[in-house]
Order: C-alpha cells, then sequence, then structure tokens
C-alpha cells in the first residue's frame, strides 16, 4: 500500500494526498511516497576515464543536471577542452539518459578574459571555478593571486554575467585547516563582493557558521552556497571515531557540531541562498586507505537520501523541493526541471563498495541502511 500524506507547504510539488499533519509519519508496513521535481546537483566530480564510466550513471540516474568540476588532470582551463569533456561525459551516459552535465572552466592567474567571451559563445560552459593554488586534489594550477592575476577575467565574468564558484579556503599552512574557510570570507571573498557587487558567486560547500552568515549577509541572487551531504550530517569527530576514517575525509574538511548545525538550519528554513551541491568525488578504494590519502567522499548513489534524511529530522520535508530542484536553476537562471523523481519512504542498504575495471569506490554511508529511496517516476 502507498500512503500519500499532506505536507503544510503551500504550492508544494509534494505529491501527497490526505492531511496527516506536518510531518510525514513513519509507520509499519505502510509506504510513504514523495515525488520530487528531479533535482539537479550544482556540485559534481565526474573524473574521466574508467572512473567516469564507473560513476556517472549514479548521478545521471536521479539529477537531470550538474555542474562538473574541472580539476581534471589535466584541467579543463579551455572552452574546447570543456566541450570534449562534455562529449566524453555524454559518451559514458547509460543509453536514453536525457542527465545533462553544465560545464566549468578552471581559473587559472593566465586566463585570458577572451576565453570567458568563449565559454558564454559555447552555451555548454556554465561557471568558473575558483580553486586557490594548493587548497585541494588537483588545484596545484590554481590562482595565486585573485585580485593581482585575474581582475580582467572577473570583470569580463561579470559582463557575461558567468557565475564565479568558490573553493573557500586560504592555503596558507600557518592557518590552522579547521579556520581556513573564514579567514578566506575574511580576506578574499567580503572583498571580491564589495569590489564586484555585480558578480555572482556560488560559495561551494559550505561548511561552518561564518559561511553560512556571510552567505545570508549578501544580496540573494548575487551570491549563494551549496551544501553537502556530508556537511550536514557529520562533524569532525566523524574523522576518528573508532580509529581514522579516511572514506569521511573531504575538504574543506568536517567542522565543530556548531557548524554543522548552522548549516542545517540554514537549509531547513527554507533559505533561497542554500542549493544542493553534493561535491561527490570518488577517489578508488586503494587512493583512500593508503598513508597520504585523498580528500572527496563518493556521494552520488547515496545524496538524495541523506538529504531527505537530514530535512526529516528538522521537520521540514516541506523545504526539501525546494533545496533539491528550485534553488539552483532560480539562481544560475536556468528552467526549473519538468520530470518528476520518486522518494519511498523504503529501506535500502548501500553497498559496501562499487567494483569497476580498475578497481573499487567506497561510496558514503557504506553498508548501512538508509531509509528514503530515490527512483525515476514512470
Ligand atoms: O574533498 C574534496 N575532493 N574536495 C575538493 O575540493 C576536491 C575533491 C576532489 O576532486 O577529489
Ligand atoms: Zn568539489
Amino acid at each position: 500500500m502507498i500512503k500519500t500524506l499532506n505536507l503544510p507547504c503551500k504550492g508544494s510539488k509534494f505529491f501527497l494526498g490526505k492531511a496527516e499533519g506536518p510531518r510525514p509519519i513513519k509507520t509499519k508496513g505502510v509506504k510513504m511516497d514523495l515525488s520530487l521535481t528531479r533535482p539537479d546537483d550544482w556540485h559534481l566530480h565526474l573524473r574521466d576515464g574508467d572512473l567516469l564510466g564507473a560513476v556517472v550513471s549514479h548521478s545521471a540516474h536521479h539529477f537531470g543536471r550538474a555542474i562538473i568540476m574541472p580539476n581534471l588532470k589535466p584541467p579543463v582551463m579551455t572552452t574546447a577542452a570543456a566541450v570534449a569533456y562534455r562529449e566524453s561525459i555524454l559518451k559514458a551516459l547509460p543509453e536514453n539518459s536525457d542527465f545533462t552535465p553544465l560545464m566549468t572552466l578552471y581559473l587559472t592567474d593566465h586566463m585570458s578574459p577572451n576565453e570567458i567571451k568563449l565559454a558564454r559563445r559555447s552555451g555548454v560552459v556554465f561557471a568558473v571555478k575558483l580553486y586557490p593554488a594548493g587548497a585541494t586534489t588537483n588545484s596545484q594550477d590554481g590562482v595565486t593571486d585573485l585580485f593581482g592575476k585575474c581582475l580582467p577575467v572577473l570583470e569580463e565574468m561579470v559582463e557575461q554575467n558567468m557565475p564565479l564558484l568558490v573553493h573557500g579556503e586560504v592555503t596558507d599552512p600557518e592557518v590552522d585547516i579547521f579556520d581556513r574557510e573564514k579567514l578566506f570570507i575574511d580576506t578574499i571573498l567580503r572583498p571580491l563582493v564589495q569590489k564586484l557587487p555585480r558578480l555572482k558567486v556560488v560559495m561551494e560547500h559550505v561548511t561552518t557558521l561564518d559561511a553560512v552568515r556571510f552567505v545570508e549577509s549578501c544580496i540573494e541572487g548575487s551570491v549563494a552556497a551549496t551544501v553537502t551531504p556530508q556537511h550536514l550530517l557529520l562533524n569532525r569527530n566523524s574523522l576518528f571515531q573508532g580509529g581514522l576514517q579516511p572514506h569521511n575525509y573531504c575538504l574543506p574538511v568536517l567542522k565543530r557540531e556548531i557548524h554543522r548545525q548552522a548549516i542545517v538550519s540554514a537549509v531547513t528554513r527554507g533559505s533561497k541562498q542554500f542549493f544542493l551541491g553534493t561535491d561527490s568525488a570518488p577517489h578508488e578504494r586503494r587512493w583512500k586507505e593508503c598513508p597520504c590519502g585523498c580528500a572527496g567522499i563518493y556521494s552520488s548513489p547515496v545524496a538524495l537520501s541523506l538529504y531527505a534524511m537530514v530535512f526529516e529530522q528538522a521537520g521540514a520535508l516541506d523545504k526539501l523541493e525546494a533545496f533539491t530542484s528550485f534553488n539552483g536553476p532560480d539562481f544560475y537562471g536556468l528552467p526549473r526541471n519538468t520530470s518528476k523523481i520518486r522518494l519511498s519512504k523504503a529501506q535500502w542498504r548501500v553497498p559496501e563498495s562499487y567494483a569497476f575495471e580498475s578497481g573499487e569506490i567506497v561510496p558514503m554511508f557504506a553498508g548501512q541502511t538508509l531509509e528514503w529511496r530515490p527512483s525515476t517516476m514512470d
């Protein structure tokens, strides 16, 4: 039996029947379904080669579009490279998939403003990603001096209405890793927004109360943020619980509980400036479980279940759809998806790993049982 419930949000696209109170009720033996406008993932690492083939279907299954990160080896620094990378993603998709990759360029000290014009004209590049040099995986070609080297490019981005996606951490080795996001806001991001108020900025994968406050202090429509499942569900204890946990290691690193709570509160109170961006970042198991393990959590297969869990726990399932499916396209000025997906209140066990030709990938919450199961609606 499928039980449909009515959530109290006026105009919600949730697919619900009888009024049962403000929250979905967990009833033994009764199945509960939500229907959501198909979500998009506004921050995704798809990699290339074998790994791309192994992971792309997990995203394509649930998401309509995704902003594809450019930190390949070598990085995607030109429109021509973005067009070629897009082709290889389309080739790797399952048959009949209508998943749309939205490409990005990797900002360097040497990018020319003309590249931004080309990117806009291409129709396939939707943003430019700022990695401070040395901040994270494959960021060695990133920016060393944003104001000194990149101002003409940023000004052209304003002209072309091209968003800047920001990995918001300073890289000074003397700055504590847990303070790097706050310092980046104070020394780079706030001055940037003041200097170029018409630049659209997405602060990617926010991890702190400071970031939440900063984003909310900016004009809606100019500055927004993506939020990952790990920064909503885990705090920094998860890195060490019962021994070192390499599969919970990502950058920016998990923070204190007060920061996690601030991010949960921002998204579940329905702020339009926050939207879904998984930062799903697969690395082969052998590169995670080794003496110098890579940063990145593979969340694509579990992300929607986890976001639903967060909103349900906060009694805010009526705010889930705007976060997964409306706030992102509205910020980017793109149409919302028209198709739907179903989220069923049904237990499923996350696989321990996904095998592919060159190895295996361990997903977030591997081996655990989750309560919400996404599926495509017929
Ligand atoms: O944990 C992360 N992994 N953070 C990033 O910024 C990059 C990503 C990756 O590409 O593996
Ligand atoms: Zn990322």
